[in-house]
């Protein structure tokens, strides 16, 4: 499968259109940004490890009966998707209080919830991602609200698979970020990534943050990081 036309460029990667219509090749770039991009950077190796990742944890969530994008990975950064239509919602899937929610609420970084919490953000970079509750994104057309039950119900499933293996490598799934898809039927789908850039992961004995907040709040060992969860990762399955 090869690249065609470049159709879009994020923060973090870019989009081609391929001689199938009902398929996209995502490219991962090393490229940071924070605070919708404010601040600037690069991680080296990034892009691999967040491709790997991403597309290790599609094809565990498919088994769990998640549905999602992925067709199969093509290179290093380099993966087939399925195309979809990306439903401008993101979101936020909290285990335990940190970053905005510590920020917005004045809670404490580290308190643990009893039961996790769901919250949606208008995928809209103009606007700053504002947060909203399921009747404004009604109001705004973003999405119904048989859709948004779905997206709800397959959260908490990506919660729970997602948590469950992390702890199996020592590493407490803090939160993380999701979006999900239409096919052309209607179906909704998983899309986009899931990698340290997009979840805050805490080694479970120090505490350590493994995660993008290392180049969010320059605590240094930014690629350490994210090469330590990959490790984890990998030694899961050499068990
Ligand atoms: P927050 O606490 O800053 O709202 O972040 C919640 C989670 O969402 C965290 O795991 C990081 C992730 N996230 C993204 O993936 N993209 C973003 O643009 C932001 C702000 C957060
Ligand atoms: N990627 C987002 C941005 O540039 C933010 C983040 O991950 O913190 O704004």
């Amino acid at each position: 499968m090869d690249k065609q036309v470049l159709l879009y460029e994020g923060k973090a990667k870019k989009v081609y259109a391929t001689e199938d219509p009902g398929a996209l090749i995502v490219a991962y770039k090393d490229d940071a940004t924070a605070f919708n991009g404010l601040k600037k950077g690069s991680i080296a190796g990034k892009g691999v490890i967040n491709n790997q990742m991403t597309n290790y944890f599609m094809t565990l969530l498919e088994r769990e009966g998640v549905p999602t994008h992925f067709l199969r990975e093509l290179s290093e950064r380099e993966t087939l998707v399925k195309r979809v239509t990306i439903v401008p919602l993101e979101v936020i899937v909290r285990n335990i209080a940190a970053g905005s929610f510590s920020k917005r609420y004045g809670v404490e970084e580290g308190v643990v919830f009893d039961r996790p919490t769901i919250e949606f953000s208008y995928k809209n970079d103009e606007l700053g991602d504002p947060l909203l509750n399921t009747s404004h994104a009604l109001a705004l057309h973003l999405a119904t609200e048989a859709e948004i039950d779905t997206i709800r119900t397959l959260s908490l499933r990506v919660n729970e698979v997602l948590r469950t293996f992390w702890a199996q490598c020592g590493v407490t799934l803090v939160d993380f970020k999701l979006e999900f898809g239409r096919l052309g039927d209607g179906t909704i789908v998983l899309a986009d990534e899931i990698s340290p850039d997009t979840c805050r992961l805490w080694d479970a004995a120090t505490g350590k943050k493994l995660d993008k907040d290392r180049f969010r709040r320059d605590l240094g060992g930014v690629e350490d990081a994210y090469a330590e969860v990959m490790g984890r990762l990998r030694n899961h399955d050499a068990r």
